[in-house]
C-alpha cells in the first residue's frame, strides 16, 4: 500500500495537490475537514457539534476524527493505498492512526510537508474566502487562529514522523504543476 500524510499549515494547497495526487496514483483521499463539512452539509448531530469549533478556527477533539477516519478505513478495505490530508493534526492522532493501519498489517509510507509562510497563507485563504462560503475563511482573525492551532498543536506531529525517518518537506510556493512535480519526485522512492 501506498500511504501518504500530506501535511502542511491552512492554505497550505494539500487538498489542492491531493486531487491531483489521487488520479495519478490511483488513492483514495482522505480529508477530515471534508469529512466534518460533509457532516455539517447533513445538519447531524456530530456537524453541529464540530461547526462551532471550526467556525473559531479551533480543532475539533480527536476522539471524532480518529473514529471517523477508522470508519473510511474500514469501509475501503481494497484501496491501494490512502492519502490523508489534514489529519493527523495533533500527535495522539498521529499515534492512533499508526495503530489503525497496523491492524491491517500496513503502515504509513511517508509525511510530506508543504512549506508555506504564514503572509502567503492569509492571502490564499481570504481570497478563497470571497466565494468559497467557508466561514473559517471570512476574516483574518478566524485564519490566524488556525495558524495558531497548527503551530502549537500540529507542527509536532511533524517530529513524530521525523523520528520514524518517515519525514519530508518541499517547497509549498509555486504554480500547482511546479509543486506536483516535486511531490512526486518524493513518491517516486517510496
Ligand atoms: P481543513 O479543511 O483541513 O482546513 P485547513 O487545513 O485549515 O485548510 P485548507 O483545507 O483550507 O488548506 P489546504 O492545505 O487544503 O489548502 P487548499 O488546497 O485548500 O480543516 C478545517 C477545520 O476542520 C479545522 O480548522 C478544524 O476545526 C477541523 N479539522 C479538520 N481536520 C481535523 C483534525 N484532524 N483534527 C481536529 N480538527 C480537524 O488551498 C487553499 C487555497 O490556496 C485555495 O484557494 C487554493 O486554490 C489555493 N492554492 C493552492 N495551491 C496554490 C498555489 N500553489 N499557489 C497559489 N494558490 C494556491
Ligand atoms: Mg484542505
Amino acid at each position: 500500500m501506498l500511504n501518504l500524510v500530506l501535511f502542511g499549515p491552512p492554505g497550505a494547497g494539500k487538498g489542492t495537490q491531493s486531487q491531483n495526487l489521487i488520479q495519478k496514483h490511483a488513492l483514495i483521499h482522505l480529508s477530515t475537514g471534508d469529512l466534518l463539512r460533509n457532516e455539517i452539509a447533513k445538519g447531524t448531530e456530530l456537524g453541529l457539534e464540530a461547526k462551532k469549533l471550526m467556525d473559531a478556527g479551533l480543532l475539533v477533539p480527536d476522539e471524532v476524527v480518529i473514529s471517523m477516519i477508522s470508519n473510511k478505513l474500514d469501509a475501503e478495505k481494497d484501496a491501494r493505498g490512502f492519502i490523508f490530508d489534514g489529519f493527523p493534526r495533533t500527535v495522539a492522532q498521529a499515534a492512533a492512526l499508526d495503530t489503525l493501519l497496523e491492524s491491517k498489517g500496513a503502515g504509513i509510507s511517508g509525511m510530506i510537508a508543504l512549506e508555506v509562510k504564514d503572509e502567503e497563507l492569509q492571502t490564499r485563504l481570504l481570497l478563497r474566502g470571497k466565494e468559497s462560503g467557508r466561514p473559517d475563511d471570512a476574516n483574518p482573525e478566524v485564519i490566524g487562529k488556525r495558524i495558531t492551532e497548527y503551530n502549537n498543536k500540529t507542527a509536532p506531529v511533524a517530529s513524530y514522523y521525523k523520528e520514524q525517518n518517515k519525514y519530508k518537506s518541499i517547497n509549498g510556493i509555486g504554480t500547482v504543476e511546479e509543486i506536483f512535480t516535486a511531490l512526486n519526485e518524493v513518491i517516486e522512492k517510496y
